[in-house]
């Protein structure tokens, strides 16, 4: 069997990683591989968002099956590209991708349907949206409609934040196309879970909720990254919580697209804020979590293959067995560039010890490669650790005792990776907004 994933960070590496225990057998590639997943996989020297030129290699190798993580390739049709040509590919269609990829069809397809989601006004024009911004008040959310790697949503603490937000996001080089329409929303309070779901258009599966680290700082401080660390199962995405999200936003979100006719196939992400009311939809994303995947992917037991190649192959995924998880809980610390999520030199040396994997420890790469024979840094997030433990403080233990033995120039990372489940299961520390407290 031959199987292709597209992208090329940590998440791709934890894919590679799950599906070569999966099918040990089997041969693997990758768009533009990292230093990671050199040993696992063949390196394509194709980006993963040369479209055609990946379907035309794909063709010519009669590609078993074809798994996409990033949300670029996806937004921009890979996958109606690959089906058109009858190669097997798992992920959502473009139209459905924009689940993700316009924040503005998202909100308007769950006030269409009614899933429970923050209010919010879209606008194209920034003095009818700073006009709004006047009359709500703050605190208040603005957001790009389009894809700005997570950088996108501004949390405003008062009126004139606000007001600067709506004129960074329509002004700004850096939004380009994606900031054309502005999203501004209510702030809703809580807690945020990440759940993730298995989706083959009209049923699904429910995989783990984990939580995220958005912030660049210990303490939940600092601008906005793509994610500093992660950890799964999380004690507030109880059964009961789990299974209300299913029935109140999974299925209904499911059963919108279809209604739709953007039936969703693939993973989706449901980004959520755990409200007094209940939980309310922050944003959907139609692919795994980077760096959550990190924390997934070891913790799944029975093979995440039958079930991409299912939903890949149009077959149902309720026709599958139960996903199995292992026991205990995953962490993930990321490693990132000195001077993330802003400006960074590539090219570092990494002293990466040889004997940091083991039965617990897996070090994904995100942003390295392999520069005649040295290991050196080539993006914002170079290395996620991860451990499993038996429960949140061994994991999280372990995860940061790696992540200190690794060495670069500049090296970034959070100590605190899992503070709020820490601060559940130990009563000794209180919980507030800003930092863990040890009694
Ligand atoms: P997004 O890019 O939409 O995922 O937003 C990034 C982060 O901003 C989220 O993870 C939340 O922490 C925060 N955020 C976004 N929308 C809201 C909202 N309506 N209320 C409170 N926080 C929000
Ligand atoms: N970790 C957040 C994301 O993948 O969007």
């Amino acid at each position: 069997m031959k199987i292709l994933i597209v992208g090329n960070g940590g998440r791709e590496h934890a894919l590679l990683w799950k599906l070569k225990q999966d099918a040990p057998d089997a041969e693997f590639f990758i768009t533009k591989g990292n230093g990671g997943t050199e040993a696992l996989a063949t390196s394509l020297p194709l980006d993963s968002n040369e479209i055609q030129a990946l379907a035309g290699w794909a063709l010519l190798e009669a590609v078993d099956l074809t798994v996409v993580g990033p949300e670029i390739p996806l937004a921009d049709g890979i996958v109606d590209h690959f089906s058109m040509q009858g190669l097997p590919i798992f992920g959502p269609t473009k139209l459905a991708a924009e689940i993700e990829s316009s924040k503005a069809f998202a909100k308007g397809l769950m006030q269409r349907h009614g899933i429970p989601t923050a209010d919010f006004s879209v606008f194209e024009d920034a003095a009818l949206a700073r006009a709004h911004v006047q009359e709500q008040g703050a605190p208040i959310v603005v957001k790009a409609s389009g894809l700005a790697a997570g950088k996108g949503a501004i949390v405003c603490e008062t009126v004139e934040e606000a007001l600067a937000a709506v004129d960074e996001i329509t002004s700004s080089s850096a939004f380009g196309e994606a900031g054309r329409q502005i999203v501004i929303e209510e702030f809703m309070r809580g807690e945020e879970l990440s759940v993730f779901a298995l989706c083959d258009g009209t049923s699904l599966i429910t995989l783990m909720a984990a939580q995220d680290h958005k912030r660049v700082g210990e303490g939940d401080t600092g601008p906005n990254t793509g994610g500093m660390g992660a950890y799964a199962p999380v004690s507030i995405g109880t059964p009961e919580v789990l299974e209300r999200v299913e029935r109140e936003v999974l299925l209904p979100t499911l059963e919108a697209m279809e209604k739709e006719h953007r039936p969703f196939r693939g993973i989706l992400y449901a980004g959520l804020m755990l409200t007094e009311e209940g939980p309310k939809v922050v944003e959907f994303n139609c692919r795994l979590g980077d760096p959550e995947a990190q924390v997934l992917m070891p913790l799944m037991e029975s093979s995440l293959l039958d079930l991409l190649l299912a939903v890949a192959n149009g077959r149902p995924l309720r026709d599958q067995p139960p996903v199995r998880w292992k026991a205990g809980t995953a962490v993930t610390t990321v490693l990132a560039s000195g001077g993330y999520p802003g400006d960074y030199a590539k090219g570092i040396p990494i002293a990466l010890p040889r004997d940091l994997n083991g039965t617990d420890t897996v070090v994904f790469h995100a942003g390295t490669a392999l520069k005649e024979g040295q290991l050196v840094t080539c993006g914002g997030r170079v290395l996620a650790v991860t451990a499993v433990g038996a429960d949140i403080e061994e994991a999280a233990g372990k995860s940061l005792a790696a992540a200190e033995q690794i060495h670069f120039d500049g090296k970034t990372l959070r100590r605190d990776i899992g503070w709020r489940e820490v601060a559940r299961v130990d009563k000794s520390v209180t919980l507030t907004k800003e930092s863990v407290t040890r009694a």
